[in-house]
């Protein structure tokens, strides 16, 4: 199995590596460290945000490697995040500049729209602006123009290629049909009990990669509902394994690497990150693959709740 996927619709031949290290809720020495450590062992594709406040831990430890030689920052994939507050023109531009300060890049190799519903930026620098009542502060952005601003950014070399997180399938299309650089990826909630059947098929059919957040079903998330099942934890992937000598985060990530799509799973343990990147060496088999495929069962961990009152969000949408 190759360890990257092609990004089609990038301008320029742009290959991603088909594993990550995922960043949220890691950040300062802590963040740092699982930087360094994954870089150690094999990653050369970092997953962050502004919305994590680690971008500069991610880039003091990138631009420390480079400087002494270990890696050349070309080896390297970094994809960030727009938070929604930023979406009008103006504010990519300057939200990609912050990033790029903090990383210590001059680029990024893929930048993503967090996600759809937009917050209001009310020029204080916070990226979830709540109002008195406690509620969400949401501002109903032309994502075609937050588009435009995204492809300018690549014009500029700032950004190798673009793309989305969170993004249903209308909201994807809609963004399709006006674009000069077509998306290039779509990040997403996907797991074994959340396997994303109809994102999948769209981003195959627009030449996009889909790339699987959360995909041990973030154990690590401090709220969770009473008797929600954790995919680590699930019988059958314990079962396949153990035929295979394997851990059960390796079968889950097998399992998405062998549906062609890229995951990002998170650590800051030395001993899982080195784990979760040893999964090239083993095949799951046919039966293996139905038997996982069987638990799919639309558990959504990321349901953002503040969002369902904004116009862009609709009910029973898949995203
Ligand atoms: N675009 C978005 O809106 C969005 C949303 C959520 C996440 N993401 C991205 O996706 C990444 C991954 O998602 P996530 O962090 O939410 O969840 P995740 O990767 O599914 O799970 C991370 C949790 O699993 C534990 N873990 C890691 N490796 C393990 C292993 N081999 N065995 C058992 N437990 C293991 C980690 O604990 P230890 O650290 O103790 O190992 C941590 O608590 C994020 O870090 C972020 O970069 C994006």
């Amino acid at each position: 199995m190759s360890r990257h996927l092609t990004l089609l619709n990038a301008v320029k031949k742009l290959e991603m590596p088909s594993l990550g290290l995922g960043t949220y809720l890691m950040k300062g020495s802590e963040g740092r460290l699982a930087v360094d450590k994954a870089l150690f062992y094999g990653y050369r594709h970092i997953d962050t945000a502004r919305r994590y406040d680690n971008e500069d831990d991610v880039g003091d430890v990138v631009q420390a490697k480079v400087r002494h030689g270990a890696l050349k920052r070309a080896d390297l994939f970094i994809t960030t995040k727009i938070p929604s507050v930023y979406f009008a023109p103006a504010d990519v531009k300057a939200s990609l500049e912050e990033s790029l300060e903090a990383l210590k890049t001059p680029y990024v190799d893929m930048l993503l729209l967090h996600y759809p519903w937009g917050n209001k930026n009310r020029g204080d620098g916070i990226h979830l602006p709540v109002n008195a009542q406690g509620e969400r502060e949401l501002e109903n952005y032309d994502l075609n123009k937050t588009w435009t601003a995204m492809e300018k950014v690549v014009d500029s070399g700032k950004a190798l290629a673009i793309g989305m997180s969170n993004f249903s399938i209308r909201l994807m299309e809609g963004i399709w049909q006006n674009a000069r650089i077509k998306p290039a990826n779509l990040q997403c909630e996907c797991h074994v009990y959340l396997q994303q059947q109809n994102l999948l098929r769209y981003c195959k059919s627009r030449n996009m990669v889909m790339t699987a957040y959360a995909p041990f079903g973030a154990p690590g998330l401090p709220k969770r509902a009473p008797n929600e099942p954790f995919p680590l934890e699930d019988a059958i992937v314990k079962n396949v394994a153990k035929k295979h000598k394997r851990s059960a985060g390796q079968v889950l990530l097998r399992h998405m690497l062998q549906r062609n799509i890229v995951v990002i799973p998170k650590s800051s343990s030395e001993k899982r990150i080195r784990e979760n990147i040893e999964v090239y060496n083993f095949e799951l088999d046919e039966s293996d693959m139905q038997n996982l495929n069987k638990l799919d069962r639309n558990l959504k961990l990321f349901p953002f709740e503040w969002a369902k009152r904004h116009p862009l969000y609709m009910p029973g949408e898949e995203f």
